[in-house]
């Protein structure tokens, strides 16, 4: 392959360099484009345009791969933790045993926040989405934290890494209990990071909590799973707030808030919540099967599908495992579950959804998995933000550490030329 790419306008030609990926991903390089050719490229939602280098996650949708920092997602959630992957993700490097015990050490240190700030979370109505209450009370975070992070410091870095690991847990489970009804139950140093989670989100008050190992291991898996995804709307979110310097906390609330669309993390809610219109309109899979199929309806199998991975989503395939393990494990009786498992079965031997390449992606499976262990549905799309904050740490840390740039994009205006009153 050539090293530059040829431009002609007007006549006139240009040269731009290439920049070429350890996977051989092919980038042209126009940071000169508008100095020299005084045009700009137009590209809504940034399909062809690649924001950043990044040497976090790589991801071939055509060949269904995920990879963190190299090593495969089929790898991670058989072999690792997730507090193991988030220290891989952070810092590059999966940790030696003694790193990981003073991460681990180091956030339950952490594992507490301010009594007002769970005052702002009491404060919000019940009927409150908690997405709303996550991003809300993380932003806050800084008002009773608001010591600056020197972003050349590793201490510094290192510090602000492990308080928002200790206290994201707390906010992510006290929502679930306010919009709930029940009261906040602390951080437990005694429990592990997954357990803690479970007994915080879980525990009846004032009665012991009995950690279920089939439950901690599929939590554990999801959250691996959702760990980082590249460059997604929630990500770049957090790259393009983070690079006006805005702090930590502001940059992971704002990819909160775009990660909640139904078109991003709200997915797994949709899913939910059309297996429940399905059940209540009398649980006929085949008919929303035909519906699906029809050109002329606009009603599609939520779950199913995915914009980047066109043949299978690898972590599909690891968490089907998982929520098959979890109902077997639980033995529930669910009508939602059975239209689920039931829809499921009919795609995957559908010809249409066979010739189309649609499969269940990890939204599917992952909504099955969290009614099961009977979190609410629209506490979905905070499970995944728990599980995405170490991707979001880390691109934050990224492009923080390599000096990027203020995100500052172009446009094309289109409006009327002047005129005058
Ligand atoms: N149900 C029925 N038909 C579908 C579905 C579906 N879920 N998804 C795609 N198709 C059909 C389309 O109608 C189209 O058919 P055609 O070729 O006959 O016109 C063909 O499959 C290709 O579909 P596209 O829309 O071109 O696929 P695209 O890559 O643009 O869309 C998307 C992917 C948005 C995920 C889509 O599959 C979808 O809407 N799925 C349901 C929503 C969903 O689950 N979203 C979550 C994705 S996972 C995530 O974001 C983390």
């Amino acid at each position: 392959m050539s090293d530059k790419a040829i431009l002609e306008l007007n006549g006139e030609r240009f040269e731009f360099p290439l920049v070429i990926g350890t996977e051989n991903e092919v980038a042209i390089d126009i940071k000169t484009l508008r100095a020299q050719t005084g045009a700009v490229t137009l590209d809504p939602g940034y399909k062809n345009t690649g924001s950043c280098e990044s040497s976090i996650t790589f991801l071939n949708g055509e060949k269904g791969e995920l990879r963190y920092r190299g090593y495969s997602i089929d790898d991670l959630a058989e072999n690792a933790s997730f507090i193991q992957t988030a220290y891989l993700l952070i810092f590059g490097e999966f940790p030696t045993s003694e790193q990981l015990a003073k991460f681990e050490a180091d956030i339950k240190a952490h594992s507490e926040v301010d009594s007002r700030l769970l005052q702002i979370v009491d404060s919000f109505p019940n009927s409150a989405h908690p997405m709303g209450i996550l991003s809300s009370v993380t932003s806050a975070l800084l008002a009773f934290n608001p010591s600056s992070v020197d972003v050349d410091s590793d201490e510094d870095m290192y510090k602000a890494v492990v308080s928002i690991m200790g206290k994201f847990p707390i906010l992510v489970a006290y929502a679930q209990r306010k919009i709930t009804n029940q009261s906040y139950v602390a951080s437990d140093s005694n429990l592990d990071y997954i357990e803690n989670i479970c007994s915080m989100m879980f525990k009846s008050s004032g009665e012991p909590y009995v950690q279920n190992p089939v439950i901690v291991a599929a939590l554990n898996k999801l959250l691996i799973l959702h760990a980082d995804h590249e460059q997604n709307c929630s990500t770049s979110t957090v790259r393009i707030v983070g690079s006006s310097h805005a702090g930590l906390y502001a940059s992971i609330s704002a990819g909160i808030s775009a990660l909640w669309g139904p078109l991003h993390g709200g997915a797994n809610q949709a899913v939910l919540e059309m297996l429940q219109a399905i059940s209540d309109d009398g649980g006929d899979t085949k008919k929303y099967m035909a519906k699906a199929k029809d050109k002329n309806d606009p009603f599609r199998l939520m779950g199913f599908g995915h914009r980047v991975y066109k043949n299978f989503d690898p972590r599909a395939r690891i968490i089907k495992k998982a929520a098959d393990e979890v109902l077997a494990d639980l033995g529930v009786s669910d009508p939602i579950l059975d239209i689920a498992k039931g829809l499921e079965k009919e795609a995957l031997e559908d010809q249409y959804f066979v010739d189309r390449k649609l499969y269940p992606n990890v939204d599917f499976y992952s909504g099955i998995i969290y009614r099961a262990m009977g979190i609410p549905v629209e506490m979905f799309t905070v499970m995944f933000a728990l599980g995405r904050l170490p991707g979001w740490i880390a691109q934050w840390k990224e492009m923080r550490s390599r000096k990027e740039p203020i995100g500052r994009p172009r446009q094309i205006y289109t409006g009327d030329t002047l005129r005058k009153l």
